[in-house]
């Protein structure tokens, strides 16, 4: 049988380039190459991709010196969206205008561009399978005032939030809107951007000005921003893994050493703390994999998502903080390591991620795309 040729696509435009080329790095070390043929493509800061055969180091690939444009096997690529099943393009449209054909995308770009949807566009309309949710469920993920909307129509517990966007940012209004988030939710609060990532943009506020401070620092990240009340919480966080019947992993926990699990504490701190599996009794542990579960069926999720409550200390009430679908994902990450302590290998993850994209695309394909009217007569 032939290999399954699948692009390992990583990199990308935000916040989170680096620790995505951390990611790549660990799935090309843990990916069988008896049953695949790799292809890395890595997407720069400045969003062109380049391709090279699995021989590359992804950090390689994507160094933004002479070294990566020393690669002889280094060439840029597009993606056409034609539905021709993805075959990359060299971007100089050369002689050989085929640069690689693919099966399978496995994108581990965060944040942004990334897991918002946008990729996941593009990836639809070029007919490649790809792991991961798809377009509609990637961007309800990402934002957070949908997500938790959604998640709140579902009775699923969400932390009380409001969210302020157009005219509510302008800044001689911001102090209107900050007043309002007081009255109606008091404080300390959090202010975050609805499409944040990795804790950009994200501060907590204490007071009036505290709090027109974090508005305006938010505002600089989305045009839409979140007022949630904080809660003195434990942060547990849950794998899920499937498409039309998830399972989830054991809970794990997070202890950072600052105040909040900030951008320093996710990247730069290594003392924040993973405790997996989480201590929690039985009983707890049911009931967070059961909201995990049913969390990422109202996002309507696919392949993978990493599901991250806050669970409250006076009275253990599980509030979901969000959905998180191409999580981190180097050896030390919690998405991988939550699967390990539930019995289920690096390799084994992977091989069954890329085994959900291409049975949730071959579901796809057989769907009826144009109507038959000849069925009609
Ligand atoms: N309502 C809240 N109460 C207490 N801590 C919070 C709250 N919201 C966020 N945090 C803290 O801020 C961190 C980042 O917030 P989060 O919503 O997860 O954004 P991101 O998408 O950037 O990860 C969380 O991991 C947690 O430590
Ligand atoms: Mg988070």
């Amino acid at each position: 049988m032939s290999k399954l040729r699948v692009g390992l696509l990583f990199g990308g435009r935000s916040v989170e380039h680096e620790v995505s080329i951390v990611s790549a790095t660990s799935i090309l070390a843990a990916l069988d190459t008896k049953r695949y043929d790799i292809t890395l493509i890595g997407v720069d800061p400045q969003g062109r991709w380049h391709m090279a055969p699995a021989g590359v180091q992804p950090a390689a690939l994507l160094a933004g010196d002479a070294r990566a444009k020393a690669l002889d096997s280094r060439r840029e690529v597009l993606l056409p969206a034609t539905p021709e099943g993805a075959t990359l393009v060299a971007a100089d449209g050369g002689e050989t205008r085929l640069a690689a054909e693919i099966d399978v995308i496995f994108p581990i770009i965060h944040g942004r561009g990334g897991e918002d949807g946008a990729l996941q566009g593009l990836l639809q309309l070029a007919g490649v399978a790809y792991v991961g949710s798809g377009v509609l469920s990637s961007a309800m993920q990402m934002d957070k005032d949908v997500a938790k909307r959604l998640l709140q129509a579902a009775d699923l517990p969400v932390v009380p939030w409001l969210t302020f966007k157009g005219d509510d940012l302008l800044p001689e209004r911001i102090p209107d809107s900050a007043r309002l988030g007081l009255e109606e939710l008091g404080s300390p609060l959090f202010v975050k951007p609805a499409n944040s990532g990795s804790s950009v943009g994200i501060t907590s506020a204490v007071d009036f000005e505290s709090l027109v401070a974090a508005i305006e620092d938010a505002r600089r990240y989305d045009t839409k921003v979140l007022l949630e009340q904080a809660v003195d919480a434990r942060e547990i966080e849950v794998a899920v893994m499937g498409n039309d019947s998830p399972q989830a992993s054991l809970p794990g926990e997070i202890r950072p050493r600052g105040s909040f699990y900030d951008y320093e504490a996710k990247y730069l701190d290594a003392a924040t703390e993973l405790i997996i599996p989480a201590e929690l009794t039985q009983s707890q542990s049911d009931r967070v994999r059961e909201l995990a579960v049913r969390a990422f069926k109202t996002l309507d999720a696919a392949g993978l998502a990493r599901v991250d409550f806050l669970m409250r200390r006076d009275d253990d009430m599980n509030f979901i903080n969000e959905l998180n679908g191409l999580p981190g994902f180097t050896e030390v990450s919690m998405y991988p390591r939550l699967w390990e302590a539930t019995g289920l290998s690096y390799t084994d993850l992977l091989d069954r991620l890329i085994e959900l994209a291409v049975e949730r695309h071959q579901q796809e394909s057989a769907l009826v795309t144009r109507f038959d009217d000849s069925q009609n007569r």
